[in-house]
């Protein structure tokens, strides 16, 4: 039995994913055919939402700055741009398998197991036929030792012996051993690495020298194509290149629904700055003490590095994930991948622990500096004011967009007890996404469908409203139902259209009343003015 702490989070997360599903924000791809691991797709609700993020971080990065212009570029690169940036070689997790079921598992993942490990140096048959290789079954506490022969006989009867006789059993005990499956016992492999580049072939033949691979993450395009973005758009450093994109990996445990997956988007900045010793040529260092969001021309890597994580923090409670949802990780020196100086991550406290929404890098010159060996060109910037050459630094946040759509999905369900028309209590659920990210912005509800004249007014104020903002129009059942439906899909407001909007008590007609999901409260607004109201809420 889990403990109820763990119960809790599980029922809390089956119930958001089965809402997910239900209601058309996400399901699994290739459904109809059981589904494929690590695959998502985004229904109509999920489409909007997902959108709403990757739009705001857009207008956010690129349009409300003038340093930072925006790259959309392909998937498949030059196979070089992997060799230059590290991923052919180190882009790999340690992988183990059950030597019985040859189930995979990210040998960093696999929970301790304590018990009695039997051990066999191999097995024979009746028929002269033996298997050398030594196995194992580790068995916990109190577990008949009878089990640990019939899981070994198994194992020696897929190696092609009929009728095993177990050799040389001996036994040891273990504590806390990472060697064992933990679902069945079996010994598994020595970890071996597994790279998680998907690979491809470009062009009709399968050959090594045409092998290319799905790109793992959109940051090495930007470095890809620095130059030529630095020369079309005409920026000068520090100044930064940003993309939004697919990008694939093929995780040996894709896990918590859509946190990790195989193919996910990314929505990254690569920000580059002059090296310290530039910047800070004229007047020294910054003093210890600078205000994070004021950038000075002798900010070196440490001060644009602690500037970023601010801005992002910010932008993240701007669509309503507050500072108390989140939480930050400072990579230790040696968890710190090969390129990277120093990384933040900023973690959301998901229903199933703290974990990575977006990781805050400073990159160093690494990545150019690669590209310029590798490829042969310069990736150099020639610094006019300082009268230097040198490859530009680089800090990097880089966010993936499907977490942050979980997050925003884990942080919006809530399930709250009302009172119905009856006087009833019952639960509403409702899904309380900020104004900004919310799929659809306003519904619209004749109060009964069977009066043409409320419909004909509704549908007058849905299409003047649809110019400026997402509309859904629902004419279908009572209206408390309608109002619950859009709770659901998280819509922050409702516009019904009664019969005082045409006119019934005179001093109300073209009024209608405006809801607010999360207050429920209603007030009475000129139609005249609800887009202006309603954009104003939303900014
Ligand atoms: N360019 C740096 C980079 O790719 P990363 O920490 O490997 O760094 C950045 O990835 C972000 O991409 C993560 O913080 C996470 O939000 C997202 N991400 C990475 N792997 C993912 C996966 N398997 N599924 C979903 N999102 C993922």
């Amino acid at each position: 039995m889990s403990d109820p702490k763990e119960q809790k989070v599980n029922e809390r997360m089956e119930k958001i994913v089965s809402r997910c599903k239900r209601r058309g924000f996400i399901f699994q791809s290739s459904e109809i055919y059981g589904g494929i691991n690590g695959f998502w797709d985004y229904g109509p609700l999920g489409a909007e939402l997902k959108r709403n993020v990757k739009d705001y971080w857009w207008r956010s990065m690129t349009q409300l700055r003038n340093d930072v212009v925006g790259l959309d570029a392909s998937i498949i690169m030059h196979p070089k741009v992997w060799e230059a940036s590290g991923h052919t070689a180190t882009f790999s997790d340690p992988m183990v398998d059950c030597l019985l079921t040859k189930k995979r598992f990210r040998a960093d993942q696999i929970e301790p197991q304590s018990g009695t490990a039997y051990w066999y140096s191999g097995a024979t048959d009746g028929n002269g036929k033996a298997c050398k290789e030594p196995y194992a079954v580790l068995i916990p506490a109190g577990k008949h030792p009878e089990y640990a022969r019939k899981v070994a006989r198994k194992y020696y009867q897929q190696r092609g012996l009929e009728n095993p006789t177990l050799l040389e059993e001996r036994t040891e005990e273990m504590a806390n051993s990472v060697r064992f499956n933990p679902d069945n016992g079996s010994l598994l492999t020595e970890p071996r690495p597994f790279n998680l580049m998907f690979k491809t072939y470009v062009g009709p033949v399968e050959s090594p020298d045409n092998a290319a691979y799905l790109r793992p993450e959109t940051a090495q395009a930007i470095f890809a194509q620095f130059k030529t973005v630095l020369e079309v758009s005409r920026q000068k450093l520090p100044f930064g290149i940003c993309q939004i994109g697919k990008a694939f990996r093929n995780e040996i445990n894709p896990r918590n629904f859509t946190f990790r997956s195989r193919e996910f988007e990314q929505m990254e900045l690569e920000f580059f700055i002059k090296p310290d010793a530039t910047a800070q040529a004229k007047d020294g260092p910054p003093p210890a003490e600078v205000p994070v969001d004021a950038p000075q021309p002798n900010w070196g890597w440490k001060e644009w590095h602690r500037y970023w994580v601010e801005q992002r923090v910010k932008w993240y409670e701007s669509i309503g994930l507050t500072r108390e949802a989140l939480d930050f990780y400072w990579q230790k020196p040696e968890e710190l991948a090969h390129y990277a100086k120093a990384t933040v991550d900023i973690l959301f406290k998901f229903p199933f622990g703290a974990q990575e929404l977006e990781g805050i890098a400073a990159r160093g010159d690494f990545d150019l500096t690669q590209h310029q060996k590798f490829s042969g060109k310069p990736m150099d910037y020639f610094d006019e004011e300082a009268k230097a050459r040198y490859v530009p630094h680089v800090i990097e946040p880089s966010a993936g967009v499907d977490r942050l759509v979980l997050a925003l999905i884990c942080q919006a369900y809530q399930e709250e007890t009302v009172t119905d028309d009856k006087g009833q209590a019952e639960t509403r659920v409702v899904m309380k996404f900020h104004p900004r990210v919310a799929p659809i912005k306003v519904g619209v509800f004749p109060l009964l469908k069977n009066r043409p004249e409320l419909v004909k007014k509704a549908l007058e104020v849905r299409d003047h409203l649809r110019r400026y903002l997402t509309v859904f129009y629902d004419e279908a059942g009572a209206i408390g139902r309608r109002y619950r439906r859009q709770d659901e899909a998280g819509t922050p407001f409702g516009v019904t259209i009664d019969f005082d909007t045409l006119g019934e008590k005179p001093e109300l007609l073209d009024t209608v009343t405006l809801r607010d999901r999360d207050t429920m409260q209603q007030i009475r607004v000129k139609i005249s003015d609800l887009a202006p109201l309603l954009l104003q809420k939303l900014s």
